[in-house]
């Protein structure tokens, strides 16, 4: 018996095992060998969520949620949103180091020269309807270009595995755009390789008749800085989307497909818009007692408020708080913030809050600033969807290499009926 071992003694049998503890966590699969007779099924582990399995070994983000700290390959995200770009970050996250500066201008190069798109994405996507949610849109057409790329599925290839990743992060703010402007019924914009990455999506956005957009380089940093907040989370819904998917070997656009869906849901990456909401329904300073109070009751949630890993302030809240003011400078203020932060400054001060450490997440400033760009509600996901694409491939990366991984498959606890006899329909009708 190791020191680092769990000692587990099964009442059904009386009989003793030794698991091992590595990292802190023991095998799941040697709880398996762990069963009451020969013929018998082996212990398993019931986990609905994933609160407390690590599906994977990773290199790519670090997260303590009792401190709050968030590290991208090690390197505080403070720090990166202070000084770095967004696709510096990514770099770092697909390559897992800093680039040197000539890494770096090839990096931005590739990505630069792959920001188009092949024109039949153009038709296909104006297929949609002239209501077509842009979340469904960036999903069906980042899936999509796996049919422009068939040699994607040649996942084991280093090279081809780059030139993928590549494509994808140079493509997603086109395919975003796109989603944007076919809602509005204006025409598509095609990316202008003059800008630096997040100016040429925002020049695809709203671009109208001039001959060249340039947005206020702080809403571009604004930008920017919130790509690099949602670059990665290590093993969040989406994420976990990307890899479950990714472990059938199927090519990179339908990994990513699948974590741009499971980002659509309301529970993912459509919490700053219920904020928004909630703010809005709140109305002025003076009715946040009264909402509190009902919180309180159990009536409603504080929205932008909690997460199931940081049980203190999510530092990328900081971070964007701080970016509000950036934006408002340029946009005139958005006047849900003073709500913002009187609500913020009493859930603080509340025993209710501080008791559960329920503290703002990433989602409580974001929406306000996204909506002083002008961004509708639906927009939200696809910024998110863009700003973790790098985050999601990086992921991606690190399981086409793992060893240990296997194909994504859960057990279950059988709750059905079982050995019934079936009565064909002619006889159960009669
Ligand atoms: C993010 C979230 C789903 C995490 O959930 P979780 O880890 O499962 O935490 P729990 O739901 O177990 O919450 C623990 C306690 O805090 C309370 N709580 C959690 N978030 C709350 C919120 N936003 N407002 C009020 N109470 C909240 C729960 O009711 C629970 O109270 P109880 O112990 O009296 O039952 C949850 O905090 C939430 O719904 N927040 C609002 C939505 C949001 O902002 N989502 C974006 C996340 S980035």
């Amino acid at each position: 018996m190791t020191s680092e071992s769990l000692t587990v003694r099964d009442n059904r049998t009386g009989q003793e095992y030794d698991v091992p503890i590595v990292d802190g966590t023991i095998k799941a699969a040697d709880l398996g060998k762990i069963r009451p007779g020969e013929d018998q099924p082996g212990l398993a582990v019931y986990d609905p969520g994933f609160v407390n399995t690590a599906s994977c070994r990773s290199s790519v983000t670090f997260i303590d949620g009792e401190k709050g700290i968030l590290e991208y390959r090690g390197y505080p995200i403070e720090q990166l949103a202070e000084n770095s770009t967004f696709l510096e970050v990514a770099y770092l996250l697909i390559h897992g180091d800093l680039p040197t500066k000539e890494q770096y201008d090839a990096w931005v190069h590739e990505i630069t020269y792959h920001t188009f798109v092949h024109e039949n994405v153009k038709t296909f996507m104006q297929g949609f309807r002239y209501d077509a949610h842009p979340m469904g849109m960036l999903m069906a057409s980042v899936g999509a270009l796996s049919t422009f790329y068939p040699d994607a599925r040649n996942i084991g290839d280093p090279e081809n595995r780059h030139m993928q990743i590549v494509r994808m992060i140079a493509k997603m703010p086109t395919l975003g755009a796109w989603s944007f402007r076919h809602a509005q019924g204006k025409p598509y914009v095609y990316p202008d390789n003059d800008l630096g990455y997040t100016a040429n999506f925002l020049s695809m956005l709203f671009k109208m008749s001039e001959s060249k957009h340039e947005a206020d380089p702080r809403l571009v940093k604004a930008l920017d800085v919130l790509f690099i907040l949602h670059a990665d989370h290590e093993q969040n819904a989406s994420t976990n989307a990307v890899r479950s998917v990714g472990s059938t070997q199927v090519d990179p656009y339908s990994a990513v497909a699948a974590g741009v869906g499971a980002l659509y849901g309301p529970l993912h990456g459509g919490a700053n818009e219920a904020v928004l909401r909630m703010l809005r329904r709140i109305g002025s300073k003076e009715n946040i007692p009264a909402f509190i109070q009902g919180v309180k009751n159990g009536d409603e949630k504080l929205m932008g408020f909690g997460h199931r890993v940081y049980k203190n302030y999510d530092p990328r809240a900081k971070i964007i708080k701080k970016a509000c003011d950036d934006v408002f400078e340029v946009t005139g203020v958005n006047p849900l913030l003073e709500i913002a932060q009187e609500l913020e400054k009493i859930a603080l001060e509340d025993e209710y809050f501080v008791q559960r450490k329920l503290y703002p997440n990433v989602d409580f400033y974001s929406g306000l600033i996204y909506e002083a760009f002008q961004f509708p509600p639906e927009m939200f996901t696809v910024l998110f969807a863009i700003g973790r694409t790098p985050g999601w491939l990086a992921q991606w990366l690190e399981l086409t290499q793992d060893k240990e991984q296997k194909i994504a498959r859960p057990k279950q606890i059988y709750t059905g009926a079982r050995t019934l006899d079936f009565v064909p329909a002619a006889e159960r009708w009669a």
